[in-house]
């Protein structure tokens, strides 16, 4: 495999040429100009690059014009398309505009400085280059192998994809639909006696409490009602994503669960007090954003069953490529673009304007959910200053709780989804006082 690397930063130059050279014969260049003379030479000297990668920002010519430039030259000889150079931009300031114009461009893949081993891994994978062989030369046991060789078997289409059942599309039919009734809905879900049971304690449980206690299917229907139906029975469905029959795998997954359903909380929360509309939808987005995560923690413990789970570097390995794994899981799976979203953009630092509310809402709600102790393997510390009731407290107590609410507050505050949102963070703060209660008795109805 022959890679070209375009950076006009020294530093990055070495660092990519690090990451890269084990996986074949790396040329770095400081200016996309002579790269691009350098790239037409080999094609020429029939001995093309597979793989170019370059740098967005650069002065002279940068990354967009090259890239244009490369694929113009290749539809005026007729290459094919899986003929073509696979190009990889890189770049230190990621926004949705930037990768959409690159995207448009006919990118293959995008990676965002400081460049990660397991992003790269990924995006070659997803760009189909046979990786596990030279990564296996050199690091057999390694983490790097282990998700090498998931990467490569996800690809390859040799990893099972989950199964969302029948139902969840029915009553989206359904509800699509010239006139949806609660009769026909009712039809649908009466079926599933596992679904329908846990539907009336669901409608029971804080979330969506009402005056009066549901005791039927049907009273759970009223009043949850067509839409929240809907998204409480996904919401279900996914839930038996979370299982394994292995102990430690399920141990595992029970947390990741607690944070999905938390984030759900707290989006929906967020969602309601931003008066969006689709706020089933956004409880659903928060249910699968770490699908890709579910996945992976599947698949390592299907390869490798002797491998620690929670093992720290092999954490930051899944936590690094899930987003991106997570969204192709997604598309494969047919879920609609905003879902794909979630999935690949949710762990952004900032959020440029313009930026779709639903996707600022569910990182808002991720961070919060690790603020309030359902992160997933990381400190879960219970935070003290949530969900206690006052009078309980000595006054020392009080004072760090309250300390610690200052604390959180101003985090919230300097959080970029929270401020493109137009949230006031000791709202947001309410929300998660109100979520943080409800989470752990709820999350047993599902
Ligand atoms: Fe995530
Ligand atoms: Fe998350």
């Amino acid at each position: 495999m022959k890679i070209l690397i375009v950076d006009d930063e020294k530093i990055s130059r070495k660092i990519l040429i690090k990451k890269m050279e084990v996986l074949g014969e790396c040329v770095a260049m400081d200016n996309s100009r002579k790269a691009l003379v350098e790239f037409e030479k080999a094609a020429k000297q029939g001995a093309p690059f597979d793989l170019i990668s370059l740098d967005i920002s650069m002065p002279d010519m940068d990354g967009k014009q090259m890239l244009q430039s490369i694929r113009k030259k290749e539809l005026a000889q007729k290459i094919p398309r899986e003929d073509r150079v696979k190009v990889l931009m890189v770049t230190s300031r990621m926004n949705m505009s930037n990768i959409k114009a690159c995207i448009n461009l006919g990118c293959n893949g995008y990676l965002s400085k400081p460049v990660s081993k397991y992003q790269l891994l990924q995006n070659l994978g997803k760009m189909g280059f046979d990786i596990t062989e030279a990564l296996m030369e050199t690091d057999k046991d390694t983490h790097a192998g282990v998700v090498a060789k998931i990467i490569q078997k996800f690809y390859k289409g040799k990893i099972a994809l989950p199964v969302f059942p029948g139902i969840i599309k029915e009553i989206q039919e359904l509800l699509q639909g010239d006139s949806p009734s609660m009769e026909d809905l009712a039809k649908i879900v009466e079926k599933e006696i596992v679904i329908s049971s846990k539907l009336i304690s669901v409608a029971n449980s804080p979330l969506y409490k009402g005056f009066d206690k549901a005791n039927s299917l049907n009273d759970a229907l009223l009043r949850l009602g067509m839409k929240a139906t809907q998204g409480v029975i996904s919401a279900l469905a996914a839930r038996n994503l979370f299982n394994s029959k292995s102990k430690s795998l399920k141990d595992v997954l029970e947390k990741l669960w607690m944070h999905s359903f938390a984030t759900a909380c707290l989006g929906k929360e967020i969602g309601l007090a931003l008066a969006l509309e689709n706020t089933e939808n956004i409880f659903l987005m928060g249910i699968i954003h770490d699908i890709g995560k579910m996945l992976l923690l599947k698949a390592i413990a299907d390869i490798y069953p002797d491998k620690s789970l929670e093992d720290p570097e092999l954490q930051v390995a899944i936590h690094e490529i899930h987003t991106t794994f997570g969204a192709v899981l997604l598309k494969k799976m047919r879920f609609s673009k905003d879902f794909v979203q979630i999935a690949e953009f949710h762990h952004w630092n900032t959020y440029s304007k313009g930026t779709e509310p639903e996707l600022m809402v569910i990182n808002l709600a991720d961070q919060l959910a690790h603020l309030i102790g359902f992160g997933f393997l990381d400190e879960e510390s219970q935070n003290p200053a949530i969900g206690k009731d006052a009078n309980d407290e000595s006054q020392q107590e009080q004072k760090s709780a309250r300390k610690n609410r200052e604390e959180m507050v101003s985090f919230i505050s300097s959080l970029s989804s929270c401020k493109q949102l137009g949230l006031d963070p000791d709202k947001v703060m309410e929300i998660c006082d109100k979520v943080s209660s409800m989470v752990r008795e709820t999350a047993r109805a599902f």
